[in-house]
């Protein structure tokens, strides 16, 4: 398989669930700690060697570009002021990656979603990482899936284990393992209820596909929800060429759920010296601890 330059990111959501902080900021944009949500994809797709970012948007999420380019008056200011350090933070940000946006005019669910990125990507095989799903590790989570994509030259999704009682809020995969964590795919089904569901392997936002993908997502019916699933396209893909599922070693928060989204702030703050313990002190106070 050819190297991985280029990953799909759709952020064209509307971010009900984050309501209201996203009344009037895309969802992608509220902060981890000090950073927004996107970035920290970005970054896991920077650190597996990927230079291309093709974001799925919408007409409200030009920030999101914004936050991948220069800022001259931000940068001429820091730099009048001799914040230098700061300065080259925001510089490096700007330089991270190529940014190629794309429109997607109707919303029709994930899997339209990612067919236009089409002619983006050409016929190389590419990655995806949903906007909303954040995975932290020592190998970053879609690096894990490139490998054995490389390895074994086919498609390769990413799981993790759920509860039994959250199946119906994913894609589930039927697999067979075949190594650690590795998993050959015989099924993929979009948000099974738990009696329907095949095991409790979930797709987390991760995946590494073949350009043949977008033949079958165009003849894709909408499916679960009426929206163009990916999982529905995948699962075509998967008896046609063969998938690869990777259990991928990290924590995962989805930002679009609340208890996660503060338990992420609370994670990245207590890896910061500045202010890792004054927040102990506060938690404990707020937990009643001492
Ligand atoms: C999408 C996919 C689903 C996957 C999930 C991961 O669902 O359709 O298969 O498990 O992302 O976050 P959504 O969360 O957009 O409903």
């Amino acid at each position: 398989m050819q190297p991985i330059r280029k990953v799909v990111i759709p952020v064209a959501g509307w971010g009900t669930r984050s309501l209201p902080a996203t009344k009037n900021i895309p969802k992608e944009m509220l902060p981890i700690y000090n950073k927004p949500v996107i970035q920290y994809v970005v970054e896991e797709a920077q650190a597996a060697g990927m230079s291309d970012v093709i974001l799925i948007t919408n007409r409200d999420k030009s920030v999101i570009e914004d936050h991948f380019d220069h800022n001259l008056q931000l940068e001429g200011y820091l730099k009048q002021k001799g914040k230098d350090s700061m300065l080259q933070v925001v510089q490096d940000v700007a330089e991270m990656v190529n940014i190629i946006s794309i429109r997607q005019k109707q919303q029709k669910g994930l899997g339209h979603a990612i067919s236009c990125a089409r002619s983006a990507i050409g016929n190389e095989p590419f990655a995806i990482m949903v906007g909303d799903d954040l995975i932290f590790s020592g190998m970053p989570g879609i690096k894990q899936l490139i490998e054995v994509a490389m390895s074994e030259n086919m498609p390769v999704v990413g799981v993790m284990e759920v509860p039994w009682d959250r199946v119906d809020r994913y894609g589930i995969v039927d697999g067979e393992q075949v190594g650690s964590g590795i998993y050959r795919v015989n099924n993929l089904v979009e948000k099974p209820s738990r009696d329907k569901a095949p095991s409790r392997l979930a797709i987390v936002g991760r995946y590494v596909l073949t350009p043949d993908i977008f033949d079958y997502l165009d003849k894709t019916a909408p499916g679960v929800g009426g929206e163009v699933q990916l999982t529905d396209a995948m699962q075509a893909l998967c008896k046609e060429r063969g998938m690869m599922a990777v259990k991928i070693r990290g924590k995962r928060f989805d930002a679009g759920n609340w208890p996660e989204f503060l338990s992420a702030n609370i994670y990245f703050g207590l890896q910061d010296e500045n202010i890792r313990y004054p927040l102990i002190d506060d938690l404990k106070e707020f937990l009643q601890l001492e």
